[in-house]
């Protein structure tokens, strides 16, 4: 693609995606809007149990539109095998969701995080959708047909860091950065792929992201006690917001949410997220904070 051309918008219809972390939360519901959309999907997880219940549920909705495939993000040859899987059983890929990703455990300050809490969720959420990337790309260019590769941040890290998710915002503002310069390559090489970076909003997300540490593996796991926490819920993150801030937290509709996700990727729009408003006035406001020398605002958790 030339850098004056607009890309070709991609129809769902037909089309072969993968959502890796999609046997969960928010990968899970964009598997579910992507099939209801006519996508063929392969479902790239590493947690054997949900993927295997995921995929059983969709199968019975979208029958042999779906492929599960037991993936480690973090595993070059574990990767490498998912996309010979996904070009053997749907003949390319139009639509990479790079979304799993996990928090650091280590939670609260940052000099209680352990080296273990900084490489597993570096491991996941930066050099997992590097490895993705290495691997899909290449292989999307050669096909010669329009494709989208989009990687899942956070508001948390890739607008402000929530303060208290030090690591976790750090892999996530890494993400973002990746992101944009490898959009900025893509527009001027051969072929007509896109990256969008998709930032997940609208209030907190009920998905598994609080108990993310039962896929952390056995030589990662913290070594100290009584530092950092290994997890949480989703209900005891809403009953601490609403101690916090007085009121009860918006909570996000996953569906609405998925849609926007194969709305923009489709459209091959760079950003995807909702409340972007929202998000462009702070960081007007760290600009200005910035341009002063100053300690930019945080992130408010659920913007
Ligand atoms: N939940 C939120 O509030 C929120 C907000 C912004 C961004 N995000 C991001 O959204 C993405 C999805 O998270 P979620 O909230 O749906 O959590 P989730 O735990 O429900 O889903 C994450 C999925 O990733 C999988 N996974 C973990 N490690 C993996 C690995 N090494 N290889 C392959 N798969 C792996 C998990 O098994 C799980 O199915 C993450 O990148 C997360 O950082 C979440």
């Amino acid at each position: 693609m030339t850098e004056a051309s607009a890309p070709a918008a991609i129809d769902p219809d037909g089309a072969t995606a993968v959502v890796t972390g999609g046997a969960s939360g928010i990968g899970r519901a964009i598997v579910d809007e992507l099939l209801t959309r006519g996508a063929r999907v392969v479902v790239a997880d590493v947690e054997d149990a949900a993927l295997e219940r995921t995929v059983a549920e969709f199968e019975d909705a979208a029958p042999g539109r779906v492929l599960g495939v037991r993936t480690d993000v973090t595993d070059e040859s574990s990767v490498h095998e998912l996309a010979e899987r996904t070009w053997a059983w749907g003949g390319g890929c139009s639509l990479a969701y790079l979304n799993a990703g996990v928090t650091s455990g280590g939670g609260g300050l940052p000099w209680q995080q352990e080296p273990n809490d900084w490489r597993w969720c570096f491991g996941v959420n930066v050099i997992g959708v590097g490895i993705c990337v290495s691997e899909f790309v290449p292989r999307m260019l050669d096909d010669g047909a329009p494709g989208q590769v989009v990687v899942t941040s956070s508001k948390d890290g890739g607008i402000a860091p929530v303060a208290t998710a030090s690591v976790y915002a750090a892999s996530k503002a890494a993400v973002t950065c990746f992101t944009e310069a490898l959009q900025l390559n893509l527009r001027s090489a051969d072929g007509d792929i896109g990256a969008s970076v998709f930032y997940p909003s609208g209030g907190l997300m009920d998905t598994g992201l609080y108990s993310a540490a039962r896929n952390r593996p056995e030589h990662l796991q913290r070594q100290g006690a009584g530092t950092g926490r290994s997890g949480t819920t989703f209900d005891a993150l809403v009953e601490r917001v609403t101690q916090a801030t007085g009121r009860a937290p918006r909570i996000a509709d996953l569906g609405e949410l998925a849609s926007t996700a194969v709305d923009g990727a489709c459209r091959r729009d760079f950003v995807i997220a909702t409340d972007l408003d929202a998000s462009a006035a702070l960081l007007h406001e760290r600009a200005d904070a910035i341009g002063r020398g100053e300690l930019p605002a945080p992130h408010p958790l659920g913007l």
